[in-house]
């Protein structure tokens, strides 16, 4: 094994140079999915993501549950563990309960920069004493490059145990974790990585009244989940990409023509020109209807400064007419092939747009959420083309693999 890696070491000297060796600090590496075990209704699932995922299932069953395990997991570098969990109902809101007992949860993250081997991150909380909560072990793993370069690190909530040098043991630097907090913040190269890889997933939970309202002048560029922020991340984009999210508005509400920041006093907003039978008129963002506010929101995450690696939308027919919903997903689809995209649905509509091995089925069995992919048996019906999934779905026969 020792004489491997420096037989690498060596080649890289001679071709490469160190720097080629480096983490990838600055990319953010494809998500393959997410792990859960005693989240929420979920006892355990293994949720796996391709370039378009929908999740479908009845009422109930568990759809969003899983969109807030990437919530979380997004909310613990940009508020830190105790203010995220509280974010979300607090520990013991999250802990699975079958039969009333309340089970530790764990969620864990799988990822993978290029050809590399998959990477992870895995966090587990267990009580202390109570509601209270305690990290049980965090840890992750980051594989880069074609070499096999990696680094990690390991804790039980208390102490850390991170490489310094890359490929080098856990042991190489060691600090202390304070009570509860995550070890992201202590910074080791993998820690690093993986704070920018939860950052880079943007979950999508608009509300039109924010989008429509006078808002605050916003120093980040960060997308703000309800679109309280619009108008300062539409302002930071170029002139190209303003045209793009117009562009992509007006396959789903025709006649939009430009979008432009309007300032009043110590707000702002945005007027929407629209070219109507009565020529081009402006519209202030809340004359517009809800509709179009989520639809822009929408386009405008997927457009933002700081591209997200995979946006998690809700129900994106949600206020969205029967007629533009294709073009919505049209838009979701072309962009997944930079960006990601995750959704849960109840519109058949959209479900016939999605390739059946995209499709997530989630259903409710004992009072635990179980998830899996479409059975081969409807597989081989939607092969035969007599039926499309939304016709399947509709009629409640989409069925699961049972099986995985
Ligand atoms: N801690 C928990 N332990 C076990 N089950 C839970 C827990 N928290 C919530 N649930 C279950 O999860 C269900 C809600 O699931 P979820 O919100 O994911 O449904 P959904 O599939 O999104 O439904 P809809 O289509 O109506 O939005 C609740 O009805 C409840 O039974
Ligand atoms: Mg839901």
């Amino acid at each position: 094994m020792a004489s491997e890696q420096d037989a690498h070491e060596d080649e890289t000297t001679e071709s490469q140079g160190d720097e080629t060796r480096l983490p990838p600090l600055w990319d953010t590496p494809r998500i393959l999915g997410i792990e859960l075990t005693n989240f929420l209704s979920y006892k355990r699932a293994h949720l796996e993501l391709s370039d378009f995922t929908a999740i479908v299932g009845p009422n109930a069953s568990g759809k969003s549950n899983a969109v807030k395990a990437f919530r979380l997991l997004r909310d613990i570098p940009t508020y830190g563990l105790p203010v995220a969990l509280a974010r979300h109902g607090g520990f013991d809101q999250l802990r699975h309960r079958s039969n009333g007992k309340p089970n530790d949860p764990a969620i864990k993250l799988h990822f993978a920069f290029d050809d590399a081997p998959p990477s992870f991150y895995e966090i587990s909380l267990g009580s202390v004493s109570g509601k209270k909560y305690r990290v049980k072990s965090e840890r992750a793993l980051v594989n880069y490059g074609t070499r096999g370069d990696f680094v990690s690190f390991h804790s039980d909530g208390s102490r850390l145990s991170a490489s310094e040098r890359l490929n080098g043991p856990d042991d190489e630097i060691r600090s202390v974790v304070a009570p509860g907090q995550s070890a992201l913040s202590t910074g080791s190269f993998a820690s690093y990585v993986v704070q920018n890889t939860l950052r880079s997933i943007q979950t999508i939970e608009i509300n039109p009244a924010l989008v429509g309202a006078l808002q605050d002048p916003s120093s980040t560029d960060e997308f703000d989940p309800a679109g309280s922020n619009t108008t300062s991340v539409f302002e930071a984009l170029t002139q190209e990409e303003r045209a793009q999210v117009t562009e992509r508005l007006s396959a789903v509400v025709p006649g939009i023509v430009r979008i432009e920041p309007q300032n009043f006093a110590d707000k702002q907003t945005l007027a929407f020109f629209q070219h109507t039978a009565s020529g081009n008129r402006k519209f202030l963002a809340k004359q517009m209807s809800d509709g179009t506010l989520r639809a822009f929101a929408i386009m405008l995450a997927m457009t933002q400064k700081t591209q997200p690696q995979l946006v998690v939308i809700e129900e994106p027919e949600v206020a969205i007419h029967l007629g533009a919903l294709q073009s919505l997903v049209e838009i979701l689809k072309s962009s997944s092939s930079t960006t990601q995209v995750l959704i849960t649905t109840h519109s058949a509509d959209i479900i016939d747009e999605v390739p059946v091995d995209s499709l997530r089925v989630v259903w409710s069995d004992q009072e635990q959420s179980q998830l899996a992919t479409v059975s081969e048996h409807t597989r081989s019906v939607l092969r035969s083309g007599m039926i499309t999934p939304g016709a399947l779905l509709r009629a409640d026969a989409l069925d699961p693999d049972f099986a995985a």
